[in-house]
């Protein structure tokens, strides 16, 4: 499905991203080392929000396309280039969608971000649902390209799984370690990253924008 369009908002001309610097709008060295690895090969030079010490703007959308947005519009606006951000998480099923647009949230700690902890909680909420309550869940990446002058567009990228317990492996961010991919018996965190990059969400949206940007 791409582009994505919030709703209510009429479709906009594509622009096309030609070889230079792009900002990678995130603070999140697993996801910028994920990005660059999926753009080395067009030519595009990343450079992390974090090296251009950009500040790391408030998520204060409610949907995922509303935060993508609010991150690149604000990086590429602060660094007169084009910027690419992304926004994700995990929607489980049996938790109407939940922790979805929150999920950096629910690992929030007063000392950073535990991600153990959010494994725990998203299990926990899952056990309260009953024994029979369905594992299944997805994640969800939207890619957000914006320019200085404002014009900005979408791109979203799924992957469908089940939740294990407890977590294993230890390669990659966040849920890696309690997503089983479908098809897969291996966690995302088991996976070689070059198999995950494969088949990832963010590959997805990647895959969705390569084809309408380069
Ligand atoms: P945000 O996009 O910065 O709001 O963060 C979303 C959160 O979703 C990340 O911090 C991760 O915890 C989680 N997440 C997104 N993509 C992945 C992934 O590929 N593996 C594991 N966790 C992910």
């Amino acid at each position: 499905m791409s582009p994505v369009e919030p709703d209510g908002v009429p479709p906009q001309a594509i622009r096309k991203l030609t070889p230079g610097k792009l900002v990678i709008a995130s603070h999140n060295a697993g996801k910028v080392r994920e990005i660059n690895a999926l753009l080395a090969e067009y030519g595009i030079e990343a450079i992390s929000a974090a090296d251009l010490d950009l500040p790391e703007p408030e998520e204060t959308g409610t949907t995922f396309v509303a935060n993508a947005e609010l991150k690149a519009l604000q990086a590429a606006d602060l660094s007169g280039l084009p910027a690419l951000a992304d926004d994700s998480g995990l929607c489980v099923d049996a938790l109407g969608g939940d922790p979805g647009v929150y999920t950096a949230n629910w690992a929030e700690t007063p000392n950073g971000r535990d991600w153990t902890l959010a494994m725990t909680k998203v299990e926990q909420a899952l056990a309260e649902k009953g024994p029979d309550a369905s594992r299944a869940a997805h994640f969800v990446s939207v890619l957000a390209l914006a320019w200085p002058d404002g014009h900005v567009q979408w791109f979203e990228g799924r992957a469908e799984g089940t939740l294990t317990w407890p977590p294993r492996g230890d390669v990659g961010f966040g849920y890696d370690p309690v997503f089983v991919p479908l098809g897969n018996t291996q966690t995302y965190a088991e996976m070689d990253p070059a198999e995950k990059h494969a088949i990832s969400h963010r590959a997805a949206a990647f895959a969705a924008m390569v084809d309408a940007v380069l």
